[in-house]
């Protein structure tokens, strides 16, 4: 046995150590998908608000919010307090029900317009993926139909046609992973996003195989074109085919109930989880009473039944963080000053992008916001390539300079932690940012 390497606390040599150690014990380097390697940036070693330290001692304004868990900020009075308290008593039971499970399910059914019965999952790719088995099992059907561009997860279906770069014909789906089987890319059906036209059409012709349509209501950082929300529950209500919102992104932050609740148009089955979770590994599918019910485990040998369950699901410890998330949500003025602050970052970005004849657009929802280097108008994913995602990175950079956090080329989030004085510092530095992208 290796005797486990001695890092040293605090200053620069212990960054460089763990970096070399990062190298050599994660593949690449990194935790996932995002590569934000050690070297791009800094190792954090607290946070409080709307602000991290790293080891190194350095102060970042955070606009990654964890991913979007990190909707009340880091380490949130009431949501600690829940969680010092919870820990005191027992943090897990397994699958025994425990108080805090019923109360935030029954929380969730109540702000959530589609919810009628709730079942917990430990992140949102298994929440999506339990809501593709259970429209199949409710319809008889396999085929599921999804937008390009659109990321429902790590499973199978949530990386076809994640990030294509050819233009294939609709509805033909092009995997993002190897390793997918044969089948079920062929079951996959993939529509560009906004145009309804073009997902009528491809539902019309495979009405009578399609288990679900699955879309994020705001696709990455692309709202809804008007109707077109509205133009789908009416075809999938049509042919009986389950409409299901992806509210990962959207869910407790657009609103209490999500975008089915901000944009009025509510689905069959929801999936949410990220801000749900405060930053702790919690995700529910939620939907309609017909469709829930089976996996009532009662129904346990039948053919119709679906096998849902976890090890980790809803956890007393996360249910009771996660009641401390809604409960905090729900103060008066959360909303507004959630989208008081992306309002702000959107406009701002977009004036000094006009003032300096920079070409480029800030898009999002929200507390949320994404700065899109093209003027071409942004409404799908073949539109979003027009975007140069090189001059994305070095924005990201030149803010990370200057103590401003966002994961490299991705969205931003923002948090009630934020004050529009954050935005309107943001703002200044965005502005040298803008200016300094070669350096
Ligand atoms: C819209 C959407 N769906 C699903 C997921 C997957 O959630 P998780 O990473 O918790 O598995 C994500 C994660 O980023 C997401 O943004």
């Amino acid at each position: 046995m290796t005797a486990a390497l001695h890092v040293p606390e605090g200053g620069a040599s212990s960054e460089d150590e763990l970096t070399r150690l990062a190298r050599d014990v994660l593949p690449g380097g990194v935790l996932g998908k995002f590569r934000f390697a050690v070297e791009d940036g800094f190792i954090p070693a607290s946070a409080e608000g709307a602000y991290m330290t790293s080891i190194a001692g350095d102060r970042y304004l955070d606009m990654s919010c964890g991913g979007g868990t990190l909707v009340l900020g880091h380490r949130h009075p009431a949501q600690m307090a829940a969680v010092d308290a919870q820990l005191l008593k027992g943090h897990h039971y397994f699958s025994v029900v425990t108080e805090q499970a019923i109360r935030l399910a029954a929380m969730i059914r109540n702000v959530i317009p589609c919810a009628e019965l709730v079942r917990f999952a430990a992140t949102g790719s298994e929440a999506t993926y339990y809501a593709l088995r259970l429209a199949r099992a409710h319809t008889g059907r396999d085929k599921v139909l999804k937008f390009e561009g659109a990321y429902h997860g790590n499973h199978d279906i949530g990386v076809i046609s994640l990030s294509p770069t050819s233009d294939a014909p609709f509805p033909t789906p092009q995997p993002n992973s190897a390793g997918i089987p044969r089948e079920l890319i062929d079951s996959t059906l993939i529509a560009p996003f906004n145009d309804l036209t073009q997902a009528q059409e491809i539902i019309e012709r495979e009405r009578d195989g399609i288990a679900a349509v699955i879309l994020e209501p705001l696709q990455r950082y692309i709202p809804p074109v008007p109707g077109f929300l509205e133009g789908l529950r009416e075809t999938t209500e049509r042919h009986g085919i389950c409409l299901v919102f992806d509210e990962l992104v959207t869910g407790f932050r657009l609103a209490l109930g999500g975008a089915q609740d901000y944009y009025g148009v509510v689905p069959d089955l929801a999936c949410v989880g990220k801000a749900l979770g405060g930053g702790f590994p919690i995700a529910a599918v939620t939907g309609g009473r017909e469709i829930m019910a089976l996996c009532d485990p009662k129904e346990g040998g039948s053919s119709h039944y679906v096998y849902q369950s976890g090890t980790l699901n809803a956890q007393a410890l996360i249910a009771a963080s996660a009641i401390s998330v809604i409960e905090t949500l729900t103060t008066p003025g959360a909303f507004e000053h959630l989208h008081a602050l992306g309002n702000r970052m959107r406009e701002g970005l977009d004036e000094i992008c006009r003032r300096l004849g920079i070409r480029a657009k800030a898009y999002g929802v929200g507390p949320t916001w994404f700065l899109a280097f093209t003027d071409h108008p942004i409404v799908d994913h073949r539109s979003s390539r027009a975007a140069d995602a090189k001059k994305l990175k070095a924005f990201h950079h030149q803010l990370l300079k200057r103590g401003v956090f966002v994961i490299p080329g991705n969205k931003a989030y923002l948090s009630l932690a934020h004050s529009l004085a954050d935005i309107d510092r943001a703002l200044e530095d965005a502005e040298v940012a803008l200016t300094q992208m070669d350096g």
